[in-house]
């Protein structure tokens, strides 16, 4: 796929990783909405997007991905202002797994995938005028193995895996033209590391982390190469070695 001239929609893009996801978009020359819940940093985002990448190619909508009438309304505004869907990326997540927080979790992290994949499919089937695309999905390397002290989240990653390639699988994946893969990175430097967690410093210590914008390639090359459907993209950091495999 050629990115450049292509529209995309990035959720849980006012910093972090979908922050790092919409910069190689919109530096491949794509039009970005961005769309997160917090909008001060949102907006703090959007004004150095426009200074950087043109005030007219990227916009922030705020939006909260557990609502599906926020997310109605994001979709809406892409359409109208930029014209079409061609890029999707879920990636807003949390981790939570106390007894208050624990239901969000899953709210956010795989509610939130299947409603944006739901409502980016129905602006982008070839068989209802769109133009088709690709979806991709931030799962995460707690998608495949355990994650020790964080199940809700380990179970939310599997799902986002297992919804991901099944929809890959689907025949109406190539009858609407739209490709559904899924990043699955090891430890990410961004806010949401537990750093007070002493197993989790260790395991930096030992591993390091990788930034968010090395993950990022990884996220372009499951946008550009038209061969994947259905793939998972493992990043991990091993002794400050950084490795991709799918
Ligand atoms: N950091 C890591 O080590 C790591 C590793 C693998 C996968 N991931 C995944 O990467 C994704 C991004 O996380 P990050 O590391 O950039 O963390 P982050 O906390 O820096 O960014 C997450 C963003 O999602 C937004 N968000 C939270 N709840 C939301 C909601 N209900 N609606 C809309 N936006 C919401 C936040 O405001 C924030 O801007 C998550 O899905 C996370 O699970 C992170």
């Amino acid at each position: 796929m050629k990115v450049s001239g292509k529209i995309a929609l990035v959720t849980g893009a006012a910093q972090g990783l979908g922050k790092a996801f919409a910069a190689a978009l919109l530096e491949n020359g794509a039009k970005v909405l961005i769309s997160d819940v917090n909008s001060e940093t949102g907006e703090v985002t959007l004004k150095a997007f426009q200074e950087k990448y043109g005030e007219n190619n990227v916009m922030f909508v705020r939006a909260d991905v557990t609502s599906q009438a926020q997310m109605q309304a994001v979709f809406h505004q892409v359409r109208e202002s930029f014209g079409g869907l061609d890029i999707m990326s879920n990636n807003a997540g949390i981790v939570g797994e106390t007894s208050d927080v624990w239901e969000k979790t899953v709210d956010i992290n795989l509610k939130g995938v299947i409603r944006g994949t739901n409502l980016a499919l129905d602006l982008m089937r070839q068989d209802k005028g769109g133009r088709g695309g690709v979806i991709i999905n931030t799962a995460s390397l707690a998608g495949f193995t355990p994650f020790p002290k964080y199940e809700v989240y380990a179970a939310t990653k599997h799902g986002v895996i297992g919804f991901s390639r099944t929809w890959a699988e689907n025949p109406l994946s190539a009858e609407y033209g739209v490709r559904v893969n899924a990043i699955c990175p090891a430890m990410i430097d961004t806010a949401m590391l537990p750093r007070g967690d002493d197993d989790f410093g260790k395991y930096v210590e030992e591993h390091g982390v990788m930034s968010p914008e090395y993950v990022a390639e990884g996220f372009m090359d499951l946008i550009k190469d038209d061969s994947k459907n259905g793939a998972l993209l493992k990043m991990t950091q091993k002794s400050g070695k950084v490795y991709m495999e799918y």
